[in-house]
């Protein structure tokens, strides 16, 4: 059980709702970080604008056996992202079986409606791209619903497929507030910025002190000792044992990375994923604090407190602001307009303050202004600034308003099989031209990994678009050539039985969990295991830049024989674009043979378009081969889905 059991607090909610003198639990589950703030904008606005008593809550610290204990004049609020195919939030796992349970037991019994008293609001976060569109709000609200709860307010779906999450977010909370506020008999008031956290000055402690954190995720790390188990709140700081380019090109970056667990008690299966924890840039930390006016005070020693009883700081404290930007805080992520709204009270001067207001409240001119040149939080004060100091904003509001430093996820590209110690990743690094931008846009992790690879391979001379990263960390312990991971375990998986066929389609790093299915069954056909029929359709730009891991196939070739085959389709190499999807379609009849023969089918990489092109074309082969219609075939692809015959692992 979660934090809350360790802690020896009480896993009932109503009781600590009871205790702490709370009206209103905004209940969140999430997997990235976006769920969890949401609650927790939700939870300062019914506090500042409406007076309510409100508490955040991580699901995985609660029981719901007695939610029909909580009084009628009370409110739960649940923000639930959608994850995968369907599936709920790690954090939301347990809550989702207790109310999707076929044996659903109450603390008073089994009335026909026993949730009659309870009243709560919904919001969904989810991908439109996927299946299973917000199936888990959606869910939670018919199973609600079903045990005689009442919602208040419509039941809000946010749209990240679209990009219009925020929007969506921002467009149903309106609604929402003015009927529970009328629900409730709740009066607005004006807003006025309370800050959650209060920061102290620590005067007789300097970053070196030993009870200071300059970035260490908890007390072990602190101490120097790392223990297990390694999760999501407390990763492994694993040795790189080898990193690589992949690419042929110098403009666009590859890496491959050999992660060494070997120290630890980590483990992993074929096809699960790794949690990287990156730090921020440098230059992006510099940024950020010399615009917040924190430059000079970056090393002072501070120790943050909730003020309020049911408020958590999200790291450890004592600390430094440095640390705090460095290690905790998502500086590069996009800002919401909210936030922006918020921020406006504390500009430089009234001028500001003006422009600030119309970003906040037009949803277009914030678009025009900020959100299509992806501008993080420190590179649109200084745009809205002219470059003045805000220094008039109190540390909580970013502390408040900026996500947790989010670790990454990627698909393990080696078999444990052959190395369940060693654990191989291969990441694109995001580093984009953005149109009314002098420099590109650089992704949080994969610019770090990129760092890291240089400073192991001691690169002469860092890429052009480069970027400076504190490698040397906390007390030396991250000394470039470590990384914090945890691994989190998938569903994605080869067939138990190594003879039955599989085809995978990759193109770009989707091809990275293929590389462990392939290398697993090289192995087992080195071992004189009978492997079966082993199809990839690997898709990248250019067989002469981006072909990755091309000499290792020729080498998984010699150890399979027929039964390994390439297929690729490069789209930059005629005036034609080749995808995946068409090289699939040129193989109809074999596709068919192969999948009558109960192939698995696998697809991984790009959410948006490339998986669902994939599966039309999918579906076409099917109603061609058996001579069906489209949406007999449709189905049919649902229903492997369903068997896991048809298995997926996408990202957006
Ligand atoms: P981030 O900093 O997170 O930025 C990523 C994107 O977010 C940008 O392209 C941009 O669209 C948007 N964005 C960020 N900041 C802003 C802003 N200020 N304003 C507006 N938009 C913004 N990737 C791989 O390379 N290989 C894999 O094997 C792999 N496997 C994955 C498996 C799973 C299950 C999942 C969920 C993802 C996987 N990914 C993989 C993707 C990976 O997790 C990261 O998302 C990716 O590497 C980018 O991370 P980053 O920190 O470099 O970029
Ligand atoms: P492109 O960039 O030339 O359009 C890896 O990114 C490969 O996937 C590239 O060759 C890329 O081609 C290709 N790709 C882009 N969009 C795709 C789609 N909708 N379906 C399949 N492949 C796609």
């Amino acid at each position: 059980n979660g934090n809350a059991a360790r802690a020896g607090k009480t896993r009932n909610f109503v009781e600590k709702m009871e205790e702490s003198g709370k009206n209103c639990i905004i209940f969140y589950g999430s997997q990235t970080g976006t769920a969890e703030d949401y609650a927790s904008r939700l939870a300062k606005e019914g506090k500042s604008r409406f007076g309510l008593e409100t508490m955040v809550a991580d699901l995985e610290e609660y029981d719901f056996d007695a939610m029909d204990t909580l009084p009628s004049d009370k409110i739960a609020f649940f923000v639930m992202a959608t994850y995968g195919e369907g599936e709920p939030t790690d954090n939301a796992v347990e809550f989702y079986e207790f109310i999707n349970g076929d044996d659903v037991a109450f603390s008073q019994g089994g009335e026909d409606a026993p949730l009659d008293n309870f009243h709560y609001v919904a919001f969904g976060l989810g991908n439109n791209t996927y299946e299973h569109y917000n199936s888990m709000v959606r869910d939670v609200d018919r199973l609600l619903t079903k045990y005689g709860a009442h919602r208040i307010g419509n039941a809000g779906e946010g749209d990240d497929g679209a990009g219009t999450m925020e929007e969506d977010f921002l467009a149903w909370k309106e609604p929402m507030w003015a009927a529970l506020a009328a629900h409730m008999g709740l009066e607005e008031r004006e807003a006025v910025y309370e800050p959650v956290f209060g920061i102290t000055v620590r005067e007789g402690l300097t970053p070196q002190s030993p009870e200071v954190y300059l970035g260490e995720p908890n007390k072990m790390h602190l101490e120097g000792a790392q223990k297990g188990p390694f999760n999501a709140h407390n990763p492994y700081i694993a040795p790189i044992a080898e990193s690589y380019e992949l690419f042929k090109v110098k403009d666009r970056n590859c890496i491959h990375l050999e992660i060494d667990i070997s120290g630890s008690t980590l483990s992993y299966t074929t096809g699960d994923h790794i949690a990287i924890w990156p730090t921020n840039a440098g230059d992006e930390v510099d940024r950020f604090l010399r615009i917040t006016g924190l430059t000079d005070k970056r090393e002072q020693v501070i120790s943050v407190k909730a003020l309020e009883p049911t408020a958590k700081v999200p790291f450890p404290t004592p600390t430094t602001y440095d640390a705090i930007v460095r290690y905790h805080l998502e500086i590069g992520a996009p800002v919401s307009r909210q936030f922006v709204s918020t921020l406006a009270a504390f500009a430089p001067n009234e001028e500001i303050k003006t422009e600030m207001t119309k970003l906040g409240s037009d949803k277009d001119y914030f678009h025009e202004k900020t959100s299509s040149q992806l501008l993080n939080i420190a590179r649109l004060l200084e745009h809205v600034g002219n470059g003045e100091t805000w220094d008039k904003i109190p540390f909580s509001a970013f502390i408040e308003g900026l996500t947790k430093l989010q670790p990454r996820y990627y698909s393990i590209s080696s078999s444990s099989h052959v190395q369940p110690k060693k654990i191989s990743v291969t990441a694109v690094v995001e580093s984009s031209m953005v149109v009314g931008r002098q420099d590109p846009f650089r992704g949080v992790a994969t610019n770090y990994l990129l760092a890291l690879k240089q400073k192991q391979n001691g690169d002469p001379e860092p890429s052009p678009f480069g970027l400076t990263y504190e490698l040397h960390g906390p007390r030396n312990k991250y000394d470039g050539i470590h990384v914090p991971v945890h691994v989190r375990h998938s569903n994605f998986k080869l067939p138990s039985d190594p003879a039955k066929p599989i085809i995978m389609i990759g193109p770009g790093t989707g091809v990275a969990p293929f590389r462990g299915f392939i290398q697993e069954r090289a192995q087992q056909a080195r071992e004189g295991i009978n492997v079966g029929r082993t199809i990839l359709f690997f898709g990248c730009r250019k067989s002469t830049e981006d072909f990755m891991y091309e000499s290792e196939f020729e080498e998984y070739k010699k150890a399979l024989g027929d039964k390994f085959e390439l297929v690729t389709a490069f789209s930059r190499e005629s005036s034609k674009k080749v995808y995946v999807q068409h090289r699939l379609k040129e193989r109809s009849a074999e596709i068919s043979d192969l999948l009558s023969q109960k192939a698995f089918f696998y697809v991984c990489g790009d959410a948006a378009n490339m998986a669902r092109e994939v599966n039309t074309v999918l579906a076409q082969i099917i109603a061609e081969g058996r001579g069906v219609s489209e949406s007999k075939a449709e189905e049919i692809v649902k229903n492997m889905r369903a068997a896991n015959q048809y298995q997926e692992d996408v990202w957006s």
